[in-house]
């Protein structure tokens, strides 16, 4: 099979290393891909916003499995582009719907997707631009902290969580009033604060069978003790040792079938991943967010834990025969650790070189954002590198990983030092 991933982190690194090891492959393509893809197939410089492009590379490149990486192109209607298309069509695609995608297109719509489901989540209301009023004056009947968000898609940075009514209202007008995310947030959510304990589950469903993958745990903060501006991961660690076997049949039964029936009842085409962000409150379940596509650094945790052909799980999902599958998983736990450039998740540099990649770790290192400079290493994101280590606990696979992050250096370079600390008492 020839395959096409779409994306330039360490999320499609990841698939595109598991992919490279498959029997089934004969050509892989990443678009536009990272240095370390490189080294799994062949990069094709695009924009995932070109669709024109996307199609003329699938149609010429003999593609036969796109695997989209992020949610940009989901939520702009790649797949109902390619099934609208005579030469695309044909072509399995891993991702929903564009209507589908809207579970992470639009707050309010999840919200209320989940509300038709009776799926647990935090009591919410929605406000317009012109219902700023209403909006100051309902933040006054609710306790702090105050959880203001963006109803569309804003880069990871749409949430505003205030313990101080003034910031929160100071906030929820800059947010509907003066656009603060673009029209992202011209409709704004504000919903009750989940006091709990986060972790994510991960579900591939071909539509109609699904499949839970290893669930996992990240570390969103870029300080450490969780203080500090939001990132989009800094580590990421599966198993989650407070995740045991009651806890996720409440998640399946309560969320995972109730949100896949949801979905079809409504005659949604869903295809692919869907990552629920979720928060264990006394070891119930609720969900704080929808993504429609796998998480970034999640997918260095996960992906290493499937022991199976990761290109046949993913060929049968795309082909609704995800019912063949058995999964196998690895019960080693798995965690990454994110190298950033100084100044992230604000201003920071591009172009740093980067060092030590050569030598040999006992750690897989995912490029997340780099890219190739006349056969030297770069920087090209903030987050630059994921360094994911197997162990057999968390303690274990984060020294090793700490120990690769060592030998890796380049300017500016940094990292959490508390990762997986959090966890130690549950072990
Ligand atoms: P989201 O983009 O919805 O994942 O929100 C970003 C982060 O804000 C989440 O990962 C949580 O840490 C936090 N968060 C979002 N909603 C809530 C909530 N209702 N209660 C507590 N924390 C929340
Ligand atoms: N790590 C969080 C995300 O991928 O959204």
């Amino acid at each position: 099979m020839n395959v096409l991933i779409l994306g330039s982190g360490g999320r499609e690194h990841a698939f595109a290393h598991q992919i490279a090891k498959s029997n089934l492959l004969n050509k892989l393509f990443i678009a536009p891909g990272n240095a370390g893809t490189a080294l799994c197939g062949t990069n094709i410089n695009l924009s995932l916003n070109d669709f024109d492009a996307i199609r003329n590379c699938a149609v010429s490149l003999h593609i036969n499995l796109v695997v989209v990486g992020p949610e940009d192109p989901l939520v702009n209607g790649i797949v109902d582009f390619f099934e609208n298309d005579p030469l695309l069509k044909n072509i399995p695609i891993i991702g929903p719907s564009k209507k589908g995608a809207q579970l992470e297109g639009s707050k309010d719509f999840s919200k209320q997707f989940m509300m038709r489901h009776h799926i647990p989540t935090a009591r919410y209301q929605t406000f317009t631009q012109a219902q700023l009023k209403e909006g100051l004056t309902f933040l006054k009947t609710l306790k702090p902290p105050y959880v203001l968000k963006a109803d569309g898609l804003a880069a990871g940075k749409g949430v505003i969580i205030s313990s101080n009514l003034e910031h929160a209202s100071n906030e929820l007008t800059e947010m509907l009033q003066n656009l603060k995310f673009g029209d992202a947030s011209s409709s704004v959510v504000i919903e009750e604060f989940l006091n709990g304990i986060e972790l994510s589950t991960f579900v591939l469903t071909d539509g109609n069978n699904y499949l839970i993958l290893p669930e996992a745990k990240d570390y969103k903060r870029i300080g450490d003790g969780d203080t500090g501006l939001n990132t989009g991961g800094m580590g990421a660690v599966s198993p989650v040792p407070f995740a045991d076997t009651n806890f996720m049949k409440k998640v399946e039964d309560q969320i995972v079938i109730p949100s896949i029936n949801g979905l079809k009842k409504e005659g949604i085409t869903y295809l692919g991943f869907l990552f629920i962000g979720l928060m264990n409150i006394d070891g119930n379940p609720f969900v704080i967010e929808y993504n429609c596509r796998m998480g970034d650094p999640e997918t260095e945790v996960v992906l290493p834990r499937i022991k199976n052909d990761l290109l046949e799980l993913l060929y049968k999902a795309a082909t609704g025969k995800l019912n063949e599958i058995k999964l196998e998983i690895d019960n080693q736990t798995a965690a990454t650790i994110m190298l950033v450039s100084g100044g992230y998740p604000e201003g920071y540099q591009k172009g740093i070189e980067i060092n030590g990649l050569d030598k040999t770790f006992e750690s897989t290192v995912y490029h997340a954002g780099t890219k190739d400079n006349n056969g030297a290493v770069v920087s090209n994101g903030g987050r630059v590198l994921a360094i994911t280590s197997l162990g057999k606990n968390l303690v274990e696979a984060f020294n090793k990983s700490y120990e690769t992050a060592a030998q890796i250096t380049f300017s500016g370079k940094y990292q959490r030092s508390d990762l997986g600390k959090d966890l130690e008492k549950y072990l």
